[in-house]
C-alpha cells in the first residue's frame, strides 16, 4: 500500500474522499487546514468521518487556520456552517494531536521514505511544510492535490475554490520541483456519483454506505454530485483512472479577476493528445518551438488530469464504500 498524508479540510467530499483512501492506502496521518470551515469545525469533521468508518488508529493534526496573506474566505455557501452540513453525527470520543499539522508533514516526510501528499483543500499547509523544509519536494513521491482548473474555475470564472483561497501557497506547491498531479474542475466535473450511485450507497445499509448517501444527499442537494477530492485520492491509487497531460501550469497572484487562476499552457502537450472538451494545438511539444520563439511555452511541471474514465472512478469509490462492513 502507498503510504500517503491526507491534508484536507472536511468538506463534503474531502470525507468521501478520506473513505476511499482508507480502504486503499496507508494513510499515515490526516492534517486539517482552514478552507471550507473554520479549523476547529473541518478538524471535528475528521474526527467524526474516522469515527464512522472505525478508523481511529489514525491521527488527526491540526494545521493552519487560514492562509498568511489574506483573510479566509469559507465555503459555508456549499457544506453549511459546521462544514459539513447533513449527516447527524456525535460529538467524537476522539482527539486531535497536539502537534501541528505542518510539523508533523515535515517530520514523517524527512523520516520515511515513498510518501505521497494528498491534498484536498487551500494549500496553506503544504507550502508552509515546503517553506519549513524545501528538501521534501524531492522527497515525496508525489503530490496529488484537488485544485484549480486547466480553464476554468468555480468560485470565480478564473479560479477554483482550493486556490482562490490561498493562492501565494498554490503559487509555492506547483513551482517546487515536486512531482504534481492536478485534479482540477475541468477534471472532476467528470467525475460525477449520479443519484442511483448514492442509492446503491444507502442500500449497502452500513455505517459508511448511510454517511456517504447523506453527505450526498446535502452535497448534492438531491441531484448528482461532483467528487473532486476524491479524484485527488484515485489518481494516486489507480494511475490509470485518469488521462493527464504534462503541461506548465503557474499561479495568476494579482489579476483583479484571475487572482487564483491556474494559467495552464495548453497550446503544447508533452503526451498524445488527450481527448478533452475542446481541440487546441495538441500534438505539438513545447520544445518543439525554436528557442527564443515567442510562442515557446515554459517547461511542463505539472501532470493535469483532463478526461476521467467515468465507469472505472465509479467502480473504484463504490467499491470502497462497499468494503466497510
Ligand atoms: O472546489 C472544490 C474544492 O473546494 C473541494 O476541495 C471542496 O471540498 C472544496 O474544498
Ligand atoms: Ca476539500
Amino acid at each position: 500500500m502507498k503510504k500517503v498524508i491526507i491534508d484536507c479540510d472536511p468538506g463534503h467530499d474531502d470525507a468521501i474522499a478520506i473513505m476511499l483512501a482508507a480502504q486503499h492506502l496507508d494513510i499515515l496521518g490526516i492534517t486539517t487546514v482552514g478552507g471550507n470551515g473554520y479549523l476547529e469545525n473541518v478538524t471535528r469533521n475528521a474526527l467524526q468521518i474516522l469515527e464512522v468508518i472505525d478508523r481511529t488508529d489514525i491521527k488527526v493534526y491540526p494545521g493552519h487556520a487560514g492562509p498568511s496573506t489574506a483573510k479566509l474566505v469559507i465555503a459555508d455557501n456549499v457544506h453549511g456552517e459546521s462544514g459539513m452540513e447533513g449527516p447527524v453525527l456525535p460529538q467524537p470520543k476522539i482527539k486531535a494531536q497536539e502537534k501541528h499539522g505542518v510539523d508533523f508533514i515535515v517530520e514523517t516526510v524527512m523520516s520515511t521514505d515513498d510518501v505521497t501528499l494528498i491534498a484536498t483543500g487551500p494549500l496553506t499547509n503544504i507550502a508552509s511544510a515546503l517553506n519549513k523544509e524545501p528538501r521534501i519536494a524531492q522527497r515525496v513521491t508525489e503530490i496529488s492535490f484537488m485544485g484549480g482548473g486547466a480553464y476554468c474555475g468555480n468560485w470565480t470564472p478564473a479560479a477554483e475554490f482550493n486556490i482562490f483561497v490561498d493562492p501565494e501557497a498554490a503559487y509555492k506547491v506547483v513551482n517546487s520541483g515536486a512531482k504534481i498531479k492536478m485534479c482540477g474542475v475541468n477534471l472532476t466535473r467528470q467525475a460525477i456519483m449520479s443519484v442511483e450511485d448514492k442509492e446503491e450507497m444507502r442500500a449497502y445499509n452500513t455505517k459508511a454506505g448511510i454517511f456517504t448517501a447523506e453527505l450526498l444527499d446535502f452535497f448534492g442537494g438531491g441531484k448528482e454530485a461532483r467528487m473532486h477530492d476524491a479524484s485527488a485520492v484515485a489518481w494516486v491509487i489507480d494511475e490509470d483512472v485518469f488521462k493527464g497531460a504534462m503541461l506548465h501550469v503557474d499561479i495568476e497572484l494579482c489579476g483583479r479577476l484571475t487572482r487564483g487562476m491556474t494559467v495552464t499552457d495548453l497550446r503544447f502537450m508533452q503526451t498524445e493528445k488527450v481527448d478533452v472538451d475542446f481541440d487546441f494545438e495538441s500534438t505539438r511539444r513545447w520544445d518543439d518551438e525554436p528557442e527564443g520563439s515567442t510562442f515557446r511555452g515554459k517547461e511542463p511541471n505539472v501532470n493535469v488530469g483532463m478526461r476521467c474514465d467515468i465507469e472505472r472512478f465509479r467502480k473504484l469509490l463504490k467499491g470502497a464504500i462497499a468494503k466497510y462492513k
